[in-house]
């Protein structure tokens, strides 16, 4: 009998107990469904908060919530894909475009149900999107978390235009994309790194003003300074609790800050007096629907922008794959081939 592999988390979830199962092959695809030869899923800190057991799942469950891959077979009544045609998942199934509804955040690849660390599955087709043209499977796979996530502070709850002025925090996957999607959009961008050598690089990206945040504990106010004291107009805030205080003193009266991550804490007090009289917006977001996928895809074809990929792993060295995301010496997405 023809199986595939998988990885399964193992128990209790760690990275030494990420182990490879043979599972049975997925079977003929149904109505609306299709078929798909996975060949790479990229890491975020949500995989890796389930594969090391922060977020509860069985041992049994297939991590990861992005996969790309082509289309090998499709059911009855499938129109938007034929045979050959290169796809890439979506974060929440259930989402298909708009506000989320209540029953947005229930199915999760990679979660609450198996995700794309397999060589197939078979899903309903919009579980999947078109890949973008010339893309890579390896480049697809960083689009469904950390992509979207990006475009959506950017231009879906934010209003990114030419001459906006936008700070992004670190070089993680969220911030890379948040760069290239800002300067495509004519934006400013100021970056922030604890590595000058990081902020080299930045600025070879297209960064306008840099400024490493061990060194300038009160990044926020010189990042403010660097506006002649207006402020930017978006902050894309990966840090949380702990980078929040900051991203406030460097948001303009009226500014908007994207709260994307907990990198730095996932609570603390905030000072909703700074919130109430400089007017903030601070926008919490998870990261998009489905119709925003493909409104990204479509920006990220008409600029030519390509993700940045830091390393590649096989799928059987996933546990090393996550040892280097939590390192943080990865300057984009690190990547796993399938
Ligand atoms: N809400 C959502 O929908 C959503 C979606 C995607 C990601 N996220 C969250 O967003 C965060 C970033 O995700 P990611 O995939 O981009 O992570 P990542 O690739 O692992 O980013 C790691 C980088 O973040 C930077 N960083 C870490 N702590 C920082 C701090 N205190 N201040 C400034 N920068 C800091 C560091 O950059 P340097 O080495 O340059 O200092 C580090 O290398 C995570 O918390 C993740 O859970 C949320």
């Amino acid at each position: 009998m023809s199986g595939i592999r998988a990885i399964n988390l193992g128990a209790p979830a760690s990275l030494d107990n990420l182990h490879v199962v043979a599972l049975p092959a997925p079977g003929a695809p149904g109505p609306g469904e299709i078929r798909v030869r996975l060949r790479a899923s990229s890491l975020n800190f949500h995989d890796f908060a389930v594969v090391t057991g922060m977020i509860p799942a069985p041992a049994t469950r297939i991590p990861m919530s992005d996969g790309a891959g082509e289309v090998v077979a499709v059911g009855d009544g499938v129109r938007d894909y034929i045979v050959g045609d290169a796809v890439v998942s979506v974060f929440f199934p259930l989402w298909p475009d708009g506000t989320p509804p209540p029953h947005a955040f229930v199915n999760v690849p990679g979660d609450s149900i198996d995700g794309y660390a397999r060589e197939e599955v078979v899903a309903p087709a919009a579980w999947f999107t078109r890949a973008p043209k010339g893309f890579s499977h390896a480049e697809a796979a960083t689009l469904t978390c950390a992509g979207l996530t990006a475009w959506r502070a950017l231009f879906v709850d934010g209003v990114t235009k030419p001459g906006s002025t936008v700070l992004i925090q670190g070089t993680g996957g969220v911030s890379i994309f948040a760069l290239q999607f800002a300067k495509a959009a004519g934006a400013r961008v100021i970056a922030t790194s604890s590595s000058d050598e990081k902020l080299e690089r930045l600025h070879a990206m297209g960064a306008d003003e840099l400024i490493n945040y061990r060194q300038t504990p009160a990044w926020g106010a010189k990042a403010a300074e660097l506006t002649g004291g207006r402020g930017v107009d978006t902050v894309v805030e990966i840090g949380g609790a702990g980078t929040l205080e900051q991203s406030m003193a460097a948001a303009r009266i009226g500014g908007h800050i994207a709260l994307i991550g907990v990198l730095a804490g996932f609570a603390g007090p905030v000072n909703t007096g700074v919130l109430m009289t400089r007017n903030l917006r601070v926008q919490g977001l998870t990261v998009g629907a489905r119709a925003d996928q493909l409104a990204m895809i479509a920006g990220i074809e008409a600029n030519g922008i390509k993700p940045v990929i830091d390393r590649h792993f096989p799928l059987d060295q996933l546990g090393d794959a996550f040892r280097h995301q939590a390192s943080g010496a990865h300057f984009g997405k690190i990547v796993v081939d399938i």
